[in-house]
């Protein structure tokens, strides 16, 4: 018998106004602006964040490296893919965090797989891609960014509404689950 699951997700908007809330990276962090052969990177950070993590039974490419590949290939080659939303970020010891950005059909801008790597999380980085992001948006014309979040991710969703996004629908994502054995999740 099919193992479905529904995951309730939120959508959430944010108004684009200037000036953005100040952030600043921690000492040994640094910015890695879009260039294709970062691709790669970008890939392995993907997956390094959301391996393990719920979102990777939402959306299962995320839990595994050439699933991750893939995803970021498809994103870069999308022809509403911005550059200026993408970022990488580097740390002390390795690359640190992650986030890409897309147009929709309103030129609205769509953050997408926000993550930071669980040995830097809590250091403010999350918040600072996210704003790093919305920077990128703004600096190419865009008035409203958009995101998803899956509502149990307690982290991401603080993250997103502490910078000012706010839940504007509720959506719900079937997925078929491999088995019924999810504990490793924590669900
Ligand atoms: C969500 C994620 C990117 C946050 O990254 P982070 O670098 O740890 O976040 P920050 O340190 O910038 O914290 C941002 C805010 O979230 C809060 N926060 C962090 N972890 C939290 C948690 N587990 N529960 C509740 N709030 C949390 C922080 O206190 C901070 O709030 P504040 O600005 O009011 O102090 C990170 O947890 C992650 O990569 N998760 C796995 C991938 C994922 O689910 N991505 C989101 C996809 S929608």
């Amino acid at each position: 018998m099919a193992n479905i699951k529904y995951f309730k997700r939120h959508r959430m908007e944010l108004a684009l106004r200037h000036p953005l809330p100040r952030w600043e990276l921690p000492a040994g962090f640094a910015w890695l602006a879009w260039e294709d052969s970062l691709l790669d990177m970008h890939a392995e950070v993907k997956f390094a964040s959301f391996q393990n993590e719920t979102d990777s039974l939402v959306f299962p490419c995320l839990g595994s490296r050439n699933g991750c590949r893939d995803l970021m290939a498809a994103i870069r080659y999308r022809p509403d893919f911005c550059p200026e939303a993408t970022w990488l970020l580097s740390g002390p010891d390795g690359f640190a965090g992650t986030v890409q950005g897309l147009f929709d059909e309103n030129r609205f801008g769509g953050i997408q797989n926000l993550g930071v790597v669980p040995e830097y999380r809590g250091l403010g980085l999350g918040r600072a891609l996210l704003l790093r992001a919305i920077e990128g948006f703004h600096s190419v014309g865009v008035r409203r960014a958009f995101l998803e979040v899956t509502a149990t991710n307690a982290a991401a969703v603080h993250t997103y509404r502490a910078v000012g996004f706010r839940s504007i629908k509720t959506i719900y994502r079937a997925v078929e689950l491999p088995h019924p054995d999810t504990a490793r999740v924590g669900l």
